[in-house]
């Protein structure tokens, strides 16, 4: 059964975002649900604990130790993602089969990744909904529904999502995404406690995961897209009193926070111009985040920058410190300790907030202990933990159009000459989807590989030329302005063409592929490691697949008419190992899936488990896509065209896709009912309930410019049955 591997391993958490409201600090509620509604349908059981989520800092340092188990983000602290569990092996895979599955109710995107504790899974849907299952028979014990307010996703770049819940001393920690922290009674999911992690004035989210630190819970937040200011927080898993916090980029000079951060604001604020301060800065983190217990630091990395240009951000210039870095703290106190900036002066939306991985490498000879991070700019880096001092870094993925290569002595990159955004647009690998995000890679300590979800992507680059950026809070502070709009066509079309995406097994200490499987296009999930030479991850293809972990064979797929974006778990009952995962995807920006003239649809979310020979469960069949419409006819003046381009950028594209294509709905596939309502469901709110904010400032005439450019794009696409 098990098969207890050599090497020493390790473990993980989870992260976070906020909302925007409440004064500078939170207020902590000790109540049972106002606004939350507990729904308690089950008993719990299988526990072998006395109770439910009963985490504390010896389980939570020893998780390796209880392979059965899967208690917080990333397995173990470590955040490997590898599970000694082996009952599931490259000999037996072939017998899977799928033991239960669970509806979230939802088509909306599911990126959780679920905790198993005791017989229990605990997992986050849309809008934060929080549900345990019996995880043997799939049995619902209780949800909690924080209620997050429908417009919440106007300022969500991607989605209504979150990447998991903490668990601590028989508490499950929800970080919801309008920005609260909230903790519910693992047994029965009524509310402990509840803080709100945002600054007034903020607009702040939270899809991240909160991780544990010692019995602080850490999290960071989402709006950095939209003029925040973000920082990380530390709460007290019991009562929900803040600990720390730590402002990630500087406020306005000579005004103290009274934080955690402020011995090093000046020192960050040397590295500004401008007057970045009246428009956010941001640097949020918004996924990766590790406590190591043995230096007692909290890692963190930081986001992009606010206003996403340096023109609009910092016009002269600078490295803009804490963006795009690796940050560590004290866990206690929040002090600052080392910082590494992987991105100076980041302007391409190449968030460094993938989540972080520590291991222990054998590198020319010695044994380090490192932290491996690959960011969206498609470089792998391996730092040493203590210091922050730069290993190694290399490219993993083709065709990088950034840096050239990274300087070790300097430890910084070296950047091709034309690559910064000009006002001639251009196109840049990687994308903003990157050459890997947030999805969640694993490292095999047996196979000494790490497991990622890579994808060669390009984006149109370009800069608003000067005095065309106006800045709005909670607004796309992106403003690539709309000049040359036959090239940004032509660029868009090669774009969507040389897409794609692939497995890649990366050996980090000598920093060179081992292997990749190829994906038709970008967008495949998270992956597990264990011990069985297993990888498992959701593909493109809408599968799930199980590859050998030492060569990549494929060994086993099961189609899923989904893909699962976030990170599969492992775990053990009864002497019986599952394997879990969220299937959803409708928050991954997916292009080119409309292939043989088979339009593209998301399909319902779903909480996937497998085991050995389990049968008799099934799917329900997808659903019939239907009949593709036409797009109207009707045409319009090039001018109004580019008005609606240009306001489309900065309003919609965040959500409806860059030129109109993918994101959380395709505007180019509207029914004649829909287009008949654009007016009423772009001012009046009439989509509310599922997410499409109001637009209140807008005019009726600037709404029609959008439907007028949205028409157009839909023409453009459209090949008589499909959207090319
Ligand atoms: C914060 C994200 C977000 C932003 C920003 C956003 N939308 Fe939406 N929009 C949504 C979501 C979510 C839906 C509903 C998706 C669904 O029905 O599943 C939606 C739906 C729509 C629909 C209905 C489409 C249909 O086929 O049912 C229209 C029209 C629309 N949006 C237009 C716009 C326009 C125009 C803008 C910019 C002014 C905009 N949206 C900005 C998230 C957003």
């Amino acid at each position: 059964m098990l098969r207890a591997p050599s090497i020493a391993i390790t473990f993980a958490l989870a992260l976070v975002l906020a909302g925007c409201r409440d004064s500078g600090d939170q207020q902590t509620t000790t109540s049972t649900s106002t606004t939350a509604a507990v729904t308690v349908t089950g008993l719990v059981a299988n526990t072998t604990s006395a109770r439910p989520a009963d985490v504390n800092q010896a389980r939570y340092e020893n998780a390796i130790n209880e392979p059965g188990q899967w208690m917080t983000y990333g397995g173990t602290w470590k955040e490997q993602r590898f599970s000694p569990l082996d009952q599931i092996n490259e000999s037996n895979v072939n017998r899977l089969g799928l033991a239960w599955y669970a509806e979230l109710g939802t088509r909306r995107g599911v990126e959780a990744t679920p905790l198993f504790i005791d017989g229990v899974l605990y997992n986050i849907s849309a809008w934060s909904v929080t549900t345990a299952y019996d995880a043997v028979t799939g049995e619902e014990l209780w949800t909690y529904d924080p209620k997050v307010p429908p417009e919440y996703s106007r300022i969500t770049c991607c989605g209504t999502v979150s990447r998991g819940v903490a668990a601590w001393n028989g508490k499950i920690i929800i970080a919801s995404l309008d920005g609260r922290l909230i903790a519910v009674d693992a047994a029965t999911g009524e509310e402990i406690w509840q803080t709100d992690t945002r600054i007034e004035g903020q607009p702040l989210s939270i899809t991240g995961a909160p991780r544990m630190a010692d019995g602080l819970v850490v999290i960071g937040n989402s709006g950095g897209d939209v003029g925040s200011r973000g920082y990380m927080t530390a709460y007290d898993a019991e009562t929900g009193e803040k600990a720390w916090r730590f402002f990630i980029v500087p406020g306005e000079p000579g005004v103290a926070d009274g934080e955690a951060s402020d011995s090093v604001m000046d020192m960050a604020a040397a590295t500004w111009t401008g007057e970045w301060w009246t428009m956010g800065g941001g640097g949020n983190n918004w996924d990766g985040i590790i406590h190591d217990p043995n230096l007692n630091l909290v890692y963190f990395g930081t986001g992009n920058g606010s206003p996403h240009l340096m023109r609009h951000r910092s016009p002269g210039g600078g490295d803009n410190l804490f963006l795009c870095s690796i940050v560590a703290v004290d866990a206690t106190t929040g002090e600052y300790r080392w910082h590494y900036q992987e991105i100076p002066a980041e302007e391409w939306d190449y968030d460094c907030t993938a989540p972080l991985m520590l291991a222990e490498l054998e590198i020319a000879g010695a044994e380090r202990e490192v932290i491996m991070h690959a960011p969206k700019n498609g470089y792998f880096y391996v730092l040493d933990r203590a210091t922050g001092e730069l290993l190694s870094a290399e490219a993993f993925v083709e065709g990088n159009d950034w840096a050239q290569y990274i300087d070790i002595e300097t430890g910084r990159p070296v950047l091709y000459p034309d690559a910064r955004p000009t006002e001639t647009p251009k196109l840049m690998s990687p994308g903003f989807g990157g050459g890997h995000s947030w999805n969640p890679m694993s490292f095999s300590p047996l196979t000494g590989l790490v497991y990622t979800p890579a994808h060669y992507t390009t984006h149109v680059s370009s800069v608003a030329p000067e005095g065309e950026f106006e800045f709005q809070l909670g607004r796309s502070t992106y403003a690539p302005g709309r000049q040359e709009p036959e090239l940004r066509r032509e660029l868009n079309q090669q774009m969507q063409e040389t897409e794609y995406g692939f497995l890649l097994a990366w050996n980090p200490a000598t920093q060179q592929e081992a292997w990749r499987v190829p994906h038709p296009h970008s967008g495949s999930g998270g992956t597990l490691a264990t011990a069985g030479n297993l990888v498992a991850q959701s593909t493109i293809r809408k599968t799930v697949s199980i590859y050998a972990a030492d060569d990549g064979e494929l060994l086993w797929e099961m189609p899923v008419d989904s893909v699962a974006p976030g990170g599969p778990i492992t775990y053990m009952v009864d002497g019986k190992q599952y394997i879990a995962l969220n299937a959803g995807w409708n928050s991954a920006l997916v292009y080119g899936l409309n292939e043989g003239g088979v339009p593209f649809s998301y399909s319902p979310a779903r909480l996937l488990v497998f085991a050995l020979d389990a049968s008799g469960v099934e799917l329900p069949p997808p659903q019939d896509p239907g009949e593709l419409v036409a797009p109207p006819s009707t045409q319009f003046s090039r001018e109004q065209i580019d008005r609606g381009a240009e306001l489309f950028a900065t309003n919609c594209q965040l959500c409806h896709g860059q030129s109109a294509i993918g994101g959380l709905k395709d505007l180019r596939y509207m029914t004649e009912e829909v287009h008949a309502e654009f007016n009423t469901i772009v001012l009046q709110g009439t989509r509310a309930d599922k997410g499409m904010p109001v637009q209140p400032d807008m005019t009726e005439a600037q709404v029609e410019d959008i439907h007028a450019y949205v028409i157009s794009r839909a023409q453009e696409d459209w090949q008589g049955g499909f959207m090319q």
